[in-house]
C-alpha cells in the first residue's frame, strides 16, 4: 500500500530527471532556456540562436551564428527516397504520420547512422541535421499528400523563411516569416513535457536519436499536447463571430468540454508565451485588416478566466496568427515540431550523455494468482 499513497496520476509533481536545458519560473510564468527568458530570445533573436543555444549549451557570437546558419543550409536536402517512402503514405494520413514516416526513414540515410547512440559528438551533428531538415519534410510531405512537385530548399533563407519557401514556391514577407521565426523560438523547447520524456524514454535503452524523434513525433500529435494549436483554430471556426464566443465557451463548459488551447500542467497564472504569441497574432491581425480572430480570442479569454480561473497557452494564440497567414490547419502540430526538433534533441543528447534506462514501477491492481486451466477446461 505504500507504493500507492506515492502514486501520482499522470505524474502530476513527479520529479523524473535532472536537466540543465530550460526551467519554467512558475511564481514569474516565465519560460527560461539555459538561463535566458525565451521572451528575450523571441524579441531579439531568432530560431537559429534558440536552436544552437539549446544543442550545443551555449548562446552563439555572431559568427557562430553564421556559421550555423550555413550548416543547416547544407544540411537541409533530404534524399529523393525519403520523399518517395512519404508520397506513398496514404493521401488521409495527418502530417504528422507522414512526418513520423519521414523521419523513421531518413535516418538510415544519415552517415553516422552505425555509430553508438553515447557518442556525444554523433549526436550533435545529428540533431543538426535533422532540425535542418524537418522544415523540408513538413513542407514538401504536404506538397506530395496534394500532388505538387517538391521544391528544394534555399540555400539562403532560414528555417521559417525557407519553411514557407518550400511551402508554397516563393519567398515569404519578412514579417510573415518573422511571426514563424517567433513561433518556433517559443515552441522550441518545454522541459519534461510528454513528447519529450517520451524521446528520453525511447533513447534511454540506448536507441538511437531518430528512434526518439519519431516517439516524440507520435506524442506530439495528441490534441491535449501539440495537436491542441488544430483543434483551437477549429474551434475558433466554429465559434465564427465575437458574438458567438461567450455562449459557445459558456455551453462548452456547461457540457464539461475541454477548451482547446487553456490550461497547463506547469504553469499557475499564465504561459507568458501565450503573451507573446497574442500580442503577434493581433498586431498581425490588425496589420492584414482582420482582427475577428483576436476579438473572439479576448472573449475566450476574459469567460475562461471568469468562469475556470484558466488562461490561455501558446496553442491558443499560435493558432490564429497561423490562420492569419493562411496556413493550412492540418500544418500547424507540425510546424511546432519543427521547432521542437531543438528541445527533444537537446534532451535526448542529455539522456545520453548520463543515462539510466527509465523504467518505471506500476501498481498491479489485476487478479491475484490463480491455477492456469487447460486449454479444452475453460
Ligand atoms: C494542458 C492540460 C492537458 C493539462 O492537464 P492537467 O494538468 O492534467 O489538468 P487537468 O486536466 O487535471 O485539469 C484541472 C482542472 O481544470 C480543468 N481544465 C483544464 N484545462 C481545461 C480546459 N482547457 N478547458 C476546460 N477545463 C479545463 C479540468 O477539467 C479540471 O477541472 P476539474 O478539477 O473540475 O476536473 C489540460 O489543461 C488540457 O487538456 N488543456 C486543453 C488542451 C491543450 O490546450 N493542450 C495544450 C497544452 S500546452
Amino acid at each position: 500500500m505504500a507504493a500507492q499513497a506515492e502514486y501520482s496520476p499522470g505524474l502530476a509533481g513527479v520529479v523524473a530527471g535532472v536537466s540543465t536545458i530550460s526551467d519554467i519560473d512558475i511564481e514569474k510564468s516565465r519560460l527560461i532556456y539555459r538561463g535566458y527568458d525565451v521572451h528575450d530570445i523571441a524579441e531579439q533573436g531568432c530560431f537559429e540562436e534558440a536552436a544552437y543555444l539549446l544543442l550545443l549549451g551555449k548562446l552563439p557570437n555572431r559568427r557562430e551564428l553564421d556559421d550555423f546558419k550555413k550548416q543547416l543550409a547544407n544540411e537541409r536536402s533530404v534524399p529523393d527516397y525519403v520523399y518517395e517512402v512519404m508520397a506513398r503514405v496514404p493521401k488521409n494520413a495527418h502530417p504528422m504520420d507522414q512526418l513520423k514516416v519521414g523521419v523513421a526513414a531518413l535516418a538510415a540515410s544519415d552517415p553516422d547512422y552505425d555509430v553508438d547512440p553515447l557518442n556525444h559528438a554523433a549526436n550533435v551533428r545529428k540533431a543538426i541535421r535533422l532540425t535542418a531538415k524537418m522544415g523540408n519534410l513538413v513542407a514538401n510531405g504536404w506538397r506530395l499528400a496534394h500532388g505538387d512537385p517538391v521544391v528544394q530548399p534555399h540555400p539562403e533563407l532560414d528555417t521559417a523563411a525557407n519553411f514557407l519557401y518550400m511551402l508554397r514556391g516563393e519567398k515569404p514577407d519578412e514579417y510573415v516569416a518573422k511571426s514563424i521565426d517567433t513561433s518556433l523560438v517559443l515552441y522550441a523547447e518545454h522541459g519534461y513535457n510528454a513528447s519529450t520524456f517520451c524521446a528520453r524514454v525511447t533513447v534511454s535503452a540506448v536507441s538511437d536519436i531518430y528512434s526518439g524523434i519519431a516517439s516524440a513525433i507520435g506524442t506530439l500529435k495528441g490534441r491535449l499536447h501539440g495537436g491542441a494549436n488544430e483543434k483551437a483554430m477549429e474551434m475558433l471556426i466554429e465559434i465564427g463571430t465575437p458574438e458567438n464566443a461567450e455562449p459557445y465557451i459558456r455551453g462548452k463548459l456547461e457540457r464539461k468540454e475541454l477548451i482547446m488551447g487553456f490550461g497547463h500542467r506547469e504553469y499557475r497564472i499564465s504561459d507568458s508565451r501565450a503573451g507573446i504569441m497574442g500580442e503577434m497574432g493581433k498586431e498581425l491581425g490588425r496589420r492584414l485588416g482582420n482582427t475577428k480572430w483576436g476579438d473572439i480570442a479576448d472573449i475566450c479569454e476574459r469567460i475562461m478566466k471568469e468562469e475556470k480561473g484558466l488562461f490561455p497557452n501558446v496553442d491558443f494564440p499560435a493558432a490564429y496568427t497561423y490562420f492569419l497567414l493562411d496556413i493550412p490547419i492540418p500544418l500547424y502540430t507540425p510546424i511546432f515540431a519543427v521547432s521542437r526538433i531543438t528541445g527533444w534533441s537537446a534532451h535526448i543528447i542529455e539522456q545520453l550523455d548520463n543515462n539510466r534506462i527509465i523504467r518505471p514501477k506500476c501498481i498491479y491492481e489485476g487478479e491475484s494468482l490463480r491455477p492456469y486451466p487447460p486449454l479444452d477446461q475453460r
